[in-house]
Formats: C-alpha cells, structure tokens, sequence
C-alpha cells in the first residue's frame, strides 16, 4: 500500500511510452493519472474543427478560454472531453498530430493550460505526463523520471497506437516523429528538456511492465527517504 501522497512527473518525446507507463504506475499507487498531451491535442483538434490556424493567436486563446476541457478517468485509460463531447478518439488522429507543435507554441495557450495542470496536482497524489512537467509545471514534484526511446522502436510504438494508421507508412511516422521532436525542442516557450535533478530511463530496450515497476521503486525510495 502507498499512502504518501507524492506527485510524479513523467516527460520524454512522442511515443517514449509516457502515456502507457504513466497510466500503470497510477494504477498501481491509486493516483489519478493526467495526460498532459491530451490537452494539447484536444484543442488542437478544436481549432481544426473551427478553422482557427495557429497563427491567429488571440483568436486561438478566446476560443481556448471558452471551451470546457475536461479528463475524466474511465475503465480503458483517460477520456477526454470538449464542451461535454468525447473526443479520445479524435485527438489521436493524422491531422492532430502534424499540427499540434504549432498550437502547443503559443505562449497564451501553454500559460493556460499549465494552470489547469497545477490545479490537477495541487492535493498531490498525481502521475502527469508531458513535455514540461518536471522543469515548468511540477517542478517540485518529488519523483521526475525523462523516458527515452529510439526514433524507430517510438516510431514502432505510435504505429500501433493510431486511429488511422492505414493512411500511413511506418517510414512516414519515423519521420514526423523526428520531426515534432525537433520542433518540441526547439520551441521558445516550456522547450522539450530533461530536469537537472531527473532520472533518464532509456526504453528502447526494456518492456513496459520492467519501466512501471522502476519507476514504482523510485516512489518507495523517496518515501522511505531514498
Ligand atoms: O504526448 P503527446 O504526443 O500526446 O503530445 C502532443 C503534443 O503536445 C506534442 O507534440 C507536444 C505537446 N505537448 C507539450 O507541448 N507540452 C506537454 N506538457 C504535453 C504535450
């Protein structure tokens, strides 16, 4: 049983296996799990739906600060709702992933949901993950852990995980992932970075359940003062 109540970050790259590990390790501590990139997604696939380009920047905020974004925890993993629609399935599609760098750029928009994910954690007792969680949201979260995998084997992981992987090559996905990488690192605001004081765990070569059950012995460490 694990009745401290701590906060864990879990950043890395698209398709390093946050979202699968971050979901386990909740379950397994009974902590809410908050999938940070599904917010992201879901105002961009808001945007998209409105027909707000990301370079109409007030516009995106007026809409961002209207819509009612919710994550409801279900039986299969997070939901995620706009304006009371469940769009978890919308949010993983091709068109969602090739323009969500461009919407997660603006400074407004990050500011924004960054406050929501601070209230999310704020009675701790929460495993989130994302791009900036140890170094901007929850910098005194007390287990930060940065997954890492190769391009390919990520590449390998989000293949088998999109809605409408048919459209697609495998080689395609190899390449837009480098892709959003790079613009994930590179972006001004909350850049795509590894915390100074976070543990790199590198999955390229381990399976999910040897990830979660390190990641759950970090908790026990820090509760039982390392
Ligand atoms: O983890 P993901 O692929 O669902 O994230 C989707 C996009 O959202 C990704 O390209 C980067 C962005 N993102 C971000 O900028 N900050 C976060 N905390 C989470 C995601």
């Amino acid at each position: 049983e694990f009745n401290d109540r701590i906060n864990i970050a879990i950043d890395g790259p698209a398709g390093a296996g946050k979202s699968t590990v971050a979901r386990l390790v909740a379950n397994e501590l009974s902590y809410i799990y908050v999938d940070t990139g599904a917010m992201y997604r879901a105002v961009t696939w808001f945007m998209t739906k409105l027909g707000v380009e990301p370079e109409c920047q007030d516009e995106v905020l007026r809409h961002t600060l209207n819509m009612v974004l919710e994550l409801r925890p279900g039986s299969e993993g997070q939901k995620v709702f706009v304006d009371g629609e469940d769009v978890t399935s919308y949010i993983r599609s091709t068109q969602v992933n090739s323009m969500v760098s461009r919407y997660a750029q603006i400074e407004g928009l990050r500011t924004h949901l960054v406050h929501l994910q601070r209230q999310m954690a704020l009675r701790k007792g929460v495993v989130m993950d994302g791009r900036d969680i140890g170094t901007t949201v929850l910098p005194d979260a007390e287990v930060k852990v940065f997954l890492t995998a190769s391009v390919k084997e990520r590449a390998l992981r989000r293949f088998s995980e999109l809605s409408d992987a048919d459209d697609m090559s495998l080689e395609q996905l190899e390449k837009d992932i480098a892709k959003r990488d790079a613009l994930d690192e590179q972006r001004e605001i909350s850049p795509l970075r590894c915390a100074e004081d976070a543990t790199v765990l590198d999955t390229t070569n381990m399976n999910i359940q040897q990830v979660v059950t390190t990641i759950v012995s970090f908790c026990k460490s820090q509760r039982d003062g390392e």
